[in-house]
């Protein structure tokens, strides 16, 4: 363990308000908060000036596919990892699309071991539902790094699908845990093919996944979970309609997130961007992103995720409909949601609450997401005075592009800490894309899941 470090003179973004002042961090836990000038360090402390800058939690991410096995050339566990430490991201919670599927235990330690070797961020992941795993899916119930089973009720990037009821009851039946739903309908995708086939313009997207679609599968979600007493987390929630009939139905078993992307762009983006803003499910219409931000900020929107996919720019240039779905988002996702606050769309510790202890209760993540003494120290200190504009070569991820380019965006992590270790800095060259400080495997651990 290093011998601790102080941050003196932050904006403390704590769960009760934001307070001025010092913190320090000792046997990589938060050991004390103490108001400005309060501590004075010690030898052998790091000391870092906070001065101008806000002090988060570290972010956790809890939706991310970094393609580790299969499709190094889009990400892996190393390069994910690092653009995550860069969008002050401390925690992260990958998929099971990847080449082969996570879909059994021995595939599961696999990546652990893997992220033990190549992550600087402390990293989960979620074991693939197929229609005939469910010994799989049991074997892996309360391991550590393992934070829950992932179902594509409707096909999207991957083969991973199940759609049938009595599949679906099975799982629901025979596992524990949380289980964590694609909700598309995939019967509803097959039948409309035939309309939708010979649609180019990629406004044919949203109108084919449409948003049927997506609330007819959260309903049936919601049926499963109650009907078998079984966490349930819907993920990114793209529709007015899905969070509006979630607001009365979700209850105490069910929670849900938004990606930030379906917060920041419309039909106009999607038109503008093009492939870049390909994703399933899609970018909607104004006011779906508008009703997701109100159902955000009066709770029925428990946190705020990237679906972090990335494609290379290759791979999307076959055009719509060809194009693979799915953009990069684990390294923006910070400074463009308080990008957000600082427009006045929502306050910094909203952004707190949704990024940080959202995810962290979500998934039953302990001793993280608040600033609060005796909590890990994942920290990250955010830069909200200066606005820079980024630009594809900006990027940590392998992908090597962004769908905010040329957004100017605040907030950016001058500093990203884990377990009290700097992994990340932007201070010393001052430019946008900054240092990874850490080598891989060097910090970061599998999570504790309750
Ligand atoms: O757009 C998407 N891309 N949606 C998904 O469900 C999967 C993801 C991917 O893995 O590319
Ligand atoms: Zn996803």
């Amino acid at each position: 363990m290093e011998n601790g470090l102080v941050i003196q003179n932050s904006m403390m973004v704590l769960p009760h308000g934001i307070v001025e002042g010092d913190l320090r961090v000792t046997d990589g836990l938060i050991k004390t908060i103490a108001p400005q000038g309060g501590l004075q360090p010690r030898v052998g402390e790091l000391v870092i000036d906070g001065t101008g800058l806000h002090l988060l939690p570290g972010a956790i991410d809890p939706h991310v596919h970094f393609r580790d096995p299969g499709h190094p050339e889009k990400e892996d566990l190393e390069s994910g990892s690092r653009a995550a430490a860069a969008g002050g991201i401390t925690s992260f919670l990958d998929m099971p699309n990847t080449l082969p599927n996570a879909t059994n235990r021995t595939a599961l330690e696999a990546k652990i071991a893997s992220a033990s070797k190549k992550a600087v961020t402390h990293h989960g992941f979620f074991i693939g539902a197929t229609t005939n795993n469910v010994p799989d899916l049991q074997s892996v119930e309360g391991m550590d790094g393992v934070c829950g089973i992932k179902i594509f009720m409707g096909s999207s990037t991957g083969d991973l699908l199940v759609h049938e009821q009595k599949h679906l009851e099975n799982i629901f039946a025979n596992t524990g845990g949380i289980i964590a739903t694609h909700a598309e309908d995939e019967n509803r995708l097959q039948s409309r093919i035939p309309e939708f086939e010979h649609r180019t313009d990629i406004a044919a997207h949203a109108e084919y996944r449409d948003i049927e679609c997506a609330l007819l599968a959260t309903k049936r979600a919601s049926a499963l979970a109650k009907d078998h007493d079984h966490r349930l987390h819907i993920v990114h929630l793209t529709s007015g309609a899905e969070a509006d009939w979630l607001a009365s139905n979700k209850g105490e078993l069910i929670t849900t997130e938004v990606c930030t992307q379906h917060l920041t762009f419309d039909q106009d983006d999607v038109e503008e961007l093009g492939v870049r803003a390909l994703m399933n499910p899609p970018i909607r219409y104004s006011e779906d992103k508008e009703k997701l931000w109100e159902r955000l900020k009066d709770g029925t929107i428990d946190c705020i995720v990237t679906d972090h996919a990335p494609h290379t720019l290759q791979s999307k240039s076959i055009g719509f409909p060809k194009a693979p779905a799915g953009m990069p988002g684990v390294e923006t996702s910070l400074p463009l949601m308080l990008t957000h606050a600082m427009d006045g769309k929502c306050t910094v510790s909203d952004v707190v609450r949704w990024m940080c202890a959202g995810p962290a209760k979500v998934y039953g993540i302990k001793n993280k997401g608040s600033l609060i003494e005796g909590f890990d120290a994942d920290l990250t200190l955010v830069d909200l005075e200066t606005s820079r504009t980024i630009q594809d070569s900006d990027t940590w991820t392998r992908v090597g592009w962004t769908p905010y380019a040329g957004r100017s965006l605040t907030g950016w992590p001058m500093y990203t800490i884990v377990d009290g270790k700097v992994v990340h800095s932007r201070v010393r060259n001052g430019e946008l894309r900054g240092d990874i400080v850490a080598t891989p495997g060097s910090a970061g651990r599998p999570l504790i899941f309750e």
